[in-house]
């Protein structure tokens, strides 16, 4: 069984945590999109531990983790990460395999990141990472792939020929310093030398795997609505999110795939700009995102929050052909006395624009011109909150009957049965509802 799990919202559903619950069944877990920019939280036996790069259910012992194709690697935050893994105890000489075809990022990435970012009309909140400029190149065709750095000709010849281009586009756009060729050969002709034991050919890794009969797990970063053909463009994040990105990411045909599963959590967040019809007023942003403890794991940024929208899950659930969904942190709610459900948007413009002529601006499907999506307003339906502790319960069958409505709800709005529901940040603290492989 190939299992492929995505974030169905704006990223930080908790995929990490459901990873980690799900990577007891699967012998490989590999990341097939994203990069660093990622923050994948995992508590274990108490304590916590945040995955950038690295499939987040390596903590499990005898599991092998992928870092696929589409996944761009910065070295040194990888090899940081390596080296905490190492510190818990995991065997990460053995465990970690890389890509030979996944892009590099470079210092004048992350350069080019932040002075875009700091001199562009709008802004898009990026992580300041050097992900879009490293998927750039990537699609220009110039970037550097982790086969190129460990071939010591092409790589100094590859990273001379972008250092003199990045060199004139930061002075020339910029006025910024140049970035030194001697400098960042040496640094990362040493990095390549500590990562080539990792570096295989991915997709025949995969291939051979499943051809041992193998279990895959693969791990979608980001999420839905941060896709870069599927978001809410131009707020997204440069690469493939959604679960076709993990046939391109990884290598893999989509006919060996058995099944996707889509992340939400019981509300929703983002994180940097963009638009977000049903985020709360500051009062309540501020309860949630203390409940929550709504902060980004990458950069600590504080989360945006609002109520769960069904029409951006409707459209993360279709596009990603989700067999089922885990919601998480639905305990967070255990307070609230009523609960709000976005069930549709009404856009004002449009039903000005009719003058009465038949047209309400109502609107019930993700609309891709977010320039729409911004200026409208959410349509909620109201459920009774149910004011209990749902933190310790162990099954569905023990939950709140209002929690239980709720969740019954977001299936029907949905249009998909619910596998995982996760209600604390410890492993314990999620159960499984009916069988993750048959659901449907
Ligand atoms: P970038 O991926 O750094 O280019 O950032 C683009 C957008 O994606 C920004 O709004 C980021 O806040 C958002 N983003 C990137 N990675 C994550 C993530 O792991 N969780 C949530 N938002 C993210």
């Amino acid at each position: 069984m190939n299992i492929v799990v995505v974030g169905a919202q704006w990223g930080d559903e908790g995929k990490g945590k459901v990873i980690d619950v799900l990577s007891e069944d699967a012998d490989i877990l590999i990341r097939f999109q994203g990069g660093h920019n990622a923050g994948h939280t995992v508590v274990a036996d108490g304590e916590e531990f945040i995955f950038h790069l690295i499939p987040s259910g390596l903590l499990h012992k005898g599991k092998v983790g992928l870092i696929g194709n589409g996944v761009v690697i910065d070295p040194e935050a990888l090899l940081e990460e390596m080296g905490r893994l190492a510190s818990r105890g995991v065997d990460v000489q053995r465990c970690v395999k890389i890509s030979d075809q996944a892009h590099v990022i470079f210092p004048y990435h992350k350069r080019l990141d932040l002075v875009e970012e700091a001199t562009r009309p709008g802004r898009l909140g990026t992580t300041g990472r050097g992900i879009g400029p490293c998927y750039v190149d990537k699609s220009a065709r110039s970037g550097i792939r982790m086969a190129d750095l460990c071939n010591r000709e092409t790589f100094a010849e590859k990273l001379r020929q972008n250092v003199i281009e990045k060199n004139r586009w930061l002075k020339a756009l910029y006025n910024e310093p140049p970035c030194s060729y001697e400098e960042l050969l040496e640094r990362y002709s040493g990095y390549a030398k500590r990562l080539a034991p990792h570096v295989v050919n991915g997709t025949r890794f995969l291939r051979a795997a499943m051809q041992q009969g193998k279990r895959l797990l693969f791990e979608g970063a980001q999420g839905t609505l941060l896709d870069v053909d599927h978001g809410t463009y131009p707020y997204v994040t440069s690469s493939s999110a959604t679960a076709g990105g993990a046939c391109t990411g990884a290598g893999i045909p989509p006919t060996r795939i058995d099944r996707v599963i889509g992340i939400v959590k019981a509300y929703t967040t983002r994180v940097g700009e963009g638009p977000f019809p049903t985020e709360f007023p500051s009062a309540l942003m501020d309860v949630i995102r203390a409940k929550g403890k709504e902060f980004g794991a990458t950069t600590g940024r504080p989360r945006r929050c609002g109520w769960f929208d069904a029409v951006i899950a409707r459209h993360a659930v279709w596009v990603n052909g989700c067999d089922s969904i885990a919601v998480t942190k639905l305990d967070v709610l255990d307070e609230m006395e009523t609960i709000q459900v976005c069930v549709g948007y009404h856009d004002p413009s449009a039903s000005k624009a009719a003058g009465g002529a038949g047209g309400t601006g109502a609107i019930d499907e993700f609309p891709s011109d977010t320039s729409v999506l911004a200026r409208c307003q959410p349509v909620y339906e109201s459920l009774p909150g149910w004011r209990q502790d749902t933190s310790e319960v162990g099954r569905f069958e023990e939950l709140p009957e209002a929690a239980k409505r709720y969740l019954k709800r977001l299936e029907v709005l949905l249009g998909v049965s619910i596998c995982l529901i996760s209600t604390g940040s410890k492993r314990e603290q999620a159960f499984k509802v009916g069988s993750i492989g048959s659901a449907a």
